[in-house]
């Protein structure tokens, strides 16, 4: 019966054939031990020499790392394995030898696994990501589509920036000049205006000059927007959203997460509600902890989020910015215009903003005092005003980077490893 690795559970006692790769081998005289994958998960085969055909036993101890196999054998349970399952080889037909695989079991530089990403990607760990990372792309179709949020996609070549213009990838479109999506938000807003609730996920573009382990030139965003939804609703929705996908992971990721040694108590403890830290607040906590490289009106850099997220054992919600640091469409506090209704995620652990969101301006006259403030002039802008006019309704929404949350779910240091082909400063290869 042919199978994959995921499904042995039920072929317990069973023979089964399975097409793998070789990922690693240990062998004595007697027996040999084979790591395999397929994709879907990891087994070890063991081939015993007294039980097997001369040949059979001569192959398992000659194959190299990477070959393709099928194997055929016998499910058997294993409780000495995190997997619970291995496999009582019988028979390994090579499908096609590989030859000096590039990444042997011996530690490798950043460099080099990066330049051999795409072999990289089959390592236990790049696997164990992967999977993470799949989950809570699953999880958030689930979660917004269980709540009545209809999935939308916004265009990625545009004539508008939505985050300021500095971070634009700019590209030809004909004769017209054409950015890369910085944010799919301006266009979530009219799709609100016309089915309630919708959220986008989409590749998104950054060109920032920053060579962090937090930036991607090229990450995948997750932007939801509500009409009638104001700023205090946005947050609900934003903690649900985070606990739905921690404890989603927590559920159906055991094997990875422990792959990957994560503390899941960390991870259990993830549950809504979050705290809520004013800006003001935030600012009173670093000068407390005797940080005081920053004055109010000043935005926050890496290890003053770090610092501040210290404080607290689950993501924080830091509100109400100064307005002159955030995007013009946020909506100014009626109690306070010099602050935004406004909040960054902070994800615990040091890994630093995951959501960025807002109450959005629904009056024209300000919206249109914003774009005079920030020269948004020229044509491309026109039909966002067009949301203030025909009928405008208090309305918020968020953007959530799916990387720098993979990175902090998987406990991974770095966001290159969360995404199968980094973009980075200096890396379009492979
Ligand atoms: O805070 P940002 O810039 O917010 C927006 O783009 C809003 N228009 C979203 C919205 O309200 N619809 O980006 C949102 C999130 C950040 O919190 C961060 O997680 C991620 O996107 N992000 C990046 N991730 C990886 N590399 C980068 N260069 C990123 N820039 C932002
Ligand atoms: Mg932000």
């Amino acid at each position: 019966m042919k199978t994959t690795i995921s499904k042995v559970s039920n072929f317990v006692g069973q023979e089964v054939t399975i097409g793998a790769w070789l990922a690693n081998k240990r062998s004595s005289g007697k027996i040999a031990f084979l790591q395999l994958r397929d994709g879907t998960g990891f087994i070890q085969g063991v081939v015993v020499k007294e039980e097997v055909e001369e040949d059979v036993f001569a192959k398992a101890r000659a194959i190299t790392q990477e070959t393709s196999l099928w194997v055929t054998g016998t499910v058997r349970e294993d409780d000495r394995s995190p997997f619970g399952y291995e496999l009582a080889v019988k028979n390994i037909e090579v499908i096609h030898e590989s030859v000096d695989y590039p990444i042997t079991p011996k530690e490798h530089g950043v460099e080099f696994l990066m330049d051999h990403r795409h072999l990289w990607l089959r390592s236990k760990r790049q696997h164990a990501i992967m999977k993470i990372r799949n989950e809570i792309i699953r999880s958030t179709y689930q979660f917004f589509n269980d709540n009545g949020f209809v999935k939308v996609d916004p265009p990625i070549l545009t004539g508008t920036s939505a985050e300021g213009g500095s971070e634009l990838f700019h590209t030809k479109y004909f004769d017209d000049d054409a950015y890369l999506s910085q944010s799919g938000q301006l266009y979530l807003e009219a799709a609100a205006m016309a089915l309630g609730r919708v959220f986008s996920f989409g590749p998104t573009f950054r060109a920032e000059k920053s060579k962090t382990k937090r930036h991607l030139i090229e990450f995948w965003m997750i932007e939801p927007e509500a009409a009638f939804v104001e700023h205090d609703e946005s947050l609900e929705i934003q903690e649900q959203y985070v606990s739905f996908i921690v404890q989603s992971v927590l559920k159906n990721c055991k094997l990875e997460l422990n792959t990957l040694g994560r503390d899941l108590s960390k991870l259990e403890n993830i549950k809504a509600p979050f705290p809520r830290i004013t800006y003001d607040e935030a600012i009173e906590i670093l000068k407390k902890k005797g940080i005081n490289d920053i004055e109010w009106g000043e935005d926050f850099g890496a290890p003053h989020e770090v610092a501040i997220a210290e404080e607290f054992d689950k993501p924080v919600f830091i509100t109400h910015y100064p307005a002159k640091i955030k995007a013009f469409y946020m909506k100014p506090d009626p109690k306070r215009p010099e602050v935004v209704l406004c909040a960054d995620l902070i994800a615990p652990e040091g890994y630093g903003e995951i959501i960025g969101g807002s109450q959005r301006i629904d009056d024209l006259e300000l919206m249109q005092k914003r774009y005079e403030e920030h020269h948004l002039t020229g044509g491309s802008y026109e039909w966002y005003l067009d949301l203030r006019k025909y009928g405008s309704v208090p309305h918020s929404g968020f953007g959530l980077g799916l990387e720098r949350t993979v990175a902090w779910i998987t406990g991974a240091e770095h966001v290159r490893e969360t995404i199968p082909f980094p973009r980075l400063l200096n890396r379009l290869y492979p």
